[in-house]
């Protein structure tokens, strides 16, 4: 997949954030990890030299620092000597001994940036031991092609401007929204996963259409496009999602009988219930850790 290379981020907005972060080190860099270099990277925000960025197994090391260009090794400690952000996308489990190993060599004035889903900014202060700048982020995968969503919430140290870098970096990649730290697992639950549900529906809607003799191809993309488009069409409007359905439904018309198909197969309920129970498992991935 080719990712995060075209546009350029504004000269200006990038100077600010370039002197304000003279080093990045980045912590953890799988799916998401990568992502997220590589949208920084593709929007100029922060140069190669800047950043560094640490992995699990060398072979990945070695595969991020080819083809980026940047200093990616397996030492955390190393890697956040002298970083001003220092920005965390480890599995949940992974983060407390992670923070064990960086805290004495962290500055105390390092912005932590964190988007491990679960982890609250509580925790990290906690093991951290010093009044950390902690933001906690909530991004999902669609900031691969910057048209990302992502919720940030400020920990109890954190300053405005600290949330404004996060958003410089988020922004770059998408939305941004700010929140009260209390919705991020239920934005876990829908934003961040969501991705996940709404590729079965373009899978579903085109299978639809498969089974009445259009190619698959096709099909797929009439169903993609019709998800974006609407999409689109609900944050450009503003309005109430019903309201645009009611602009689709000729009375009498073939919508209505879609419709009512999909209720009877309680698709709302399942989406429902979906976002539900992606957010209790949020809740649950870390919960002895937070407490
Ligand atoms: N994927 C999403 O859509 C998404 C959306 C929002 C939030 N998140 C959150 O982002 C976090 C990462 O998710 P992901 O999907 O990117 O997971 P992932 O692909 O498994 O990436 C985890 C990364 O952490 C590295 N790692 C593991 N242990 C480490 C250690 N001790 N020190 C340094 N690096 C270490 C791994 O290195 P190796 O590659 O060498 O194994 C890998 O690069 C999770 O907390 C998830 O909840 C993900």
């Amino acid at each position: 997949m080719k990712i995060g290379t075209d546009g350029a981020k504004s000269t200006r907005a990038a100077k600010d954030f370039q002197a304000r972060v003279r080093k990045l080190a980045l912590i953890g860099s799988g799916k998401l990890g990568e992502g997220l270099l590589a949208g920084m990277l593709g929007s100029q925000l922060i140069p190669v030299g800047r950043v560094e960025v640490t992995v699990a197994h060398q072979p990945r090391a070695d595969y991020l620092a080819e083809k980026y260009g940047i200093k990616a090794h397996l030492s955390n400690a190393r890697a956040v000597v002298g970083a001003d952000l220092v920005l965390i996308s480890l599995k949940p489990q992974q983060v407390k001994g992670v923070l064990q190993e960086i805290k004495r060599e962290l500055r105390k004035d390092a912005v932590i940036i964190s988007a491990a889903a679960s982890v609250t900014t509580g925790l990290i202060e906690r093991e951290l031991g010093h009044p950390a700048h902690v933001v906690r982020a909530m991004p999902n995968t669609p900031c691969l092609i910057r048209q990302g969503m992502t919720a940030l919430a400020a920990g109890k140290h954190a300053t405005p401007e600290d949330v404004a870098l996060a958003q410089e970096i988020f922004g770059s990649m998408g939305r941004t929204v700010v929140v009260d730290e209390k919705h991020m697992d239920a934005i876990t639950g829908l934003s961040a996963s969501g991705p996940a549900y709404v590729y079965t529906i373009i899978e579903s809607l085109a299978e639809g259409g498969v089974k009445l003799g259009l190619p698959r191809e096709l099909s797929t993309e009439l169903s993609a496009q019709t998800l974006l488009g609407a999409s689109a069409l609900v944050l450009h409007t503003g309005e109430h999602p019903a309201k645009l359905k009611d602009m689709v439904t000729t009375p009498a018309g073939c919508t209505i009988d879609g419709l009512l198909e999909l209720e009877e197969g309680g698709l709302r309920v399942t989406l429902i219930k979906a976002v539900v129970r992606a957010a209790e498992r949020a809740k649950q991935l870390v919960e002895s850790q937070n407490s």
